[in-house]
């Protein structure tokens, strides 16, 4: 996959975010995010909240989980696409609530967030990442196998993962009472090679 992006540049973006690599060839940037972000994340999932693609969340929630958030800020500043990495236990965490702005899909972003959010992952020591999700071929793409229903955890940890309040440990469990939110979608995973 082609990538002109990525020689690290040093800078930092707003409020001393994190700048994760350099400008592509579009001007794109990928950050850590920060609290002025957090409207822009709602604003960016909004569109696919309401076509029931991404699970909606408070504001309250987002900033309470800005620190797993990674930005894709456009040429003029503004972002144009978030995605986070949600730890869920020893081995595994969760590519979630990657979301571009319609204007930026297919140019790119996603895979520059992706990479990213694994670039993380890899850092924390963790093993698989998983993802709930209805675009299989982009997941494919970046090595994601569809695990179906397939138990992901030992019994054990499940017992232990089923007592989090989260949502998305709730869908990666496939409890019922989280079922609406998971209908249709294809669960995947993806094993990261330690660095
Ligand atoms: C999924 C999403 C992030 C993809 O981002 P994107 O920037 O459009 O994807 P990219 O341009 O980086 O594409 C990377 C590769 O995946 C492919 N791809 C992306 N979306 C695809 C699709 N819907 N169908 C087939 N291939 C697709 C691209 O063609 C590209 O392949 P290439 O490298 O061989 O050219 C974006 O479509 C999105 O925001 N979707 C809505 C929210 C969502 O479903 N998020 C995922 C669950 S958390």
């Amino acid at each position: 996959m082609s990538d002109a992006a990525d020689a690290p540049t040093g800078a930092d973006g707003p409020g001393g975010a994190d700048q994760l690599g350099g400008a592509d060839r579009h001007g794109i940037t990928v950050r850590n995010a920060v609290v002025s972000d957090v409207p822009h994340i709602q604003r960016l999932c909004e569109p696919f909240v309401q076509k029931r693609i991404l699970l909606g969340k408070d504001l309250v929630t987002l900033y309470g989980d800005v620190q797993e958030f990674q930005i894709a800020v456009g040429p003029d500043g503004v972002p144009i696409g978030c995605g986070a990495l949600h730890v869920m236990w020893d081995d595994l965490a969760e590519v979630r609530t990657l979301a571009l702005d319609a204007a930026w899909i297919r140019k790119g972003v996603g895979h520059r967030l992706l990479e990213s959010l694994e670039g993380a992952a890899r850092k924390l020591e963790i093993g698989r990442l998983f993802c709930l999700t209805f675009e299989v071929d982009f997941f494919e793409k970046h090595g994601y196998l569809n695990v179906g229903d397939e138990g992901l955890v030992s019994p054990d940890v499940y017992g232990e993962l089923v007592r989090s309040t989260d949502e998305g440990v709730a869908e990666f469990l496939d409890l019922a009472r989280v079922k609406p939110n998971t209908l249709g979608n294809s669960r995947m995973l993806k094993a990261l090679p330690a660095l």
